[in-house]
């Protein structure tokens, strides 16, 4: 497929998606929100790709929705047109996503960010959700995704004030997985998304859609849900082959890798 606001390459069995609208500081517009979707998604259907790495420039993973693209949009175009379909699809993938954010994550991109797996920030990473500042609230995600990644109190903060916070500030909040330096940022990346795409396949799917769960549903509800997965896991041969390694003092080759 042939993108214009995207960079796409597969390296091994991880896929890299780089956002590439650098005159715009990677500001999510619909074309860029419909060929994130349709990249994830060929990603997500390939049995050959285990991980998939999100990072957009050294200066802005993203910074927010396109604005001038919405500024003159009706309440009516933006319920029953809206440009953000894409970024719905990016947030239901089996694969997991590791976001590699450097500088600028700001409204969408910080959100858009939420909705990867494993956040790994640069130390000249900036979050925030500046949408108040604009006339609008978060549309993404940020009032929801935010304060479950930092509570209630931090998010409240954050979104009622506009206020940005610097990497620091996001690793003490809970919101990032690790802080890298800058120059190390997408190496890290790669050899996380390496790591998670050598394990069995079927089974990192599973645990994806277990802590999926822990994000929106109640903790009864969850423990049932991970004690059927973890069950039904006996039924794989990569189950089989992971005990069986572990007793025979080798490393496991599973098949679906
Ligand atoms: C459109 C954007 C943009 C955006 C930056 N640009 N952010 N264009 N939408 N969100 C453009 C600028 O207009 C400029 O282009 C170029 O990128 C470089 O940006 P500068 O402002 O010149 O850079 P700098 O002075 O370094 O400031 C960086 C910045 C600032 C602090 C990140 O650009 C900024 O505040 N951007 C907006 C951040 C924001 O409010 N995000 C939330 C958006 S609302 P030109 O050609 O003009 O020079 C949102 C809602 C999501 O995300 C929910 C939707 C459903």
């Amino acid at each position: 497929a042939e993108y214009e606001t995207i960079l796409v390459e597969q390296r091994g069995r991880v896929g890299w998606i780089t956002l590439n609208r650098p005159q715009a500081l990677n500001a999510l517009n619909s074309q860029l929100a419909s060929e994130l979707a349709a990249a994830a998604s060929a990603f997500d259907d390939d049995e050959g790709v285990g991980a998939i790495v999100l990072t957009g420039s050294e200066r802005a993973f993203a910074a927010g929705a396109d604005i001038k693209e919405m500024a003159d949009k009706s309440a009516h175009e933006m319920s029953m047109q809206n440009p953000f379909a894409g970024l719905e699809t990016f947030s239901r993938l089996r694969t997991p996503v590791v976001a590699a954010v450097a500088g600028y994550a700001l409204g969408g991109g910080c959100e858009l960010a939420m909705m990867c797996d494993v956040i790994l920030a640069a130390d000249t990473a900036v979050f925030g959700q500046p949408e108040i500042n604009l006339g609008v609230i978060p549309g993404l995600g940020g009032t929801q995704r935010l304060p479950r990644a930092i509570g209630v109190y931090k998010a409240a903060e954050l979104v009622l004030t506009g206020r940005t916070m610097d990497a620091a500030e996001a690793e003490r909040a809970g919101l990032v997985s690790r802080v890298v330096p800058a120059a190390e940022l997408l190496d890290e990346a790669g050899r996380v998304a390496e790591v998670i795409a050598s394990k069995s396949l079927p089974v990192v799917y599973a645990a994806k859609d277990a802590l999926r769960a822990a994000q929106q549903t109640t903790l009864a509800e969850g423990l049932r849900l991970e004690s059927r997965v973890f069950a039904s896991l006996f039924a794989l041969d990569d189950q089989k082959e992971g005990m069986a390694a572990f007793r025979e003092k080798r490393a496991p080759e599973f098949r679906h890798r």
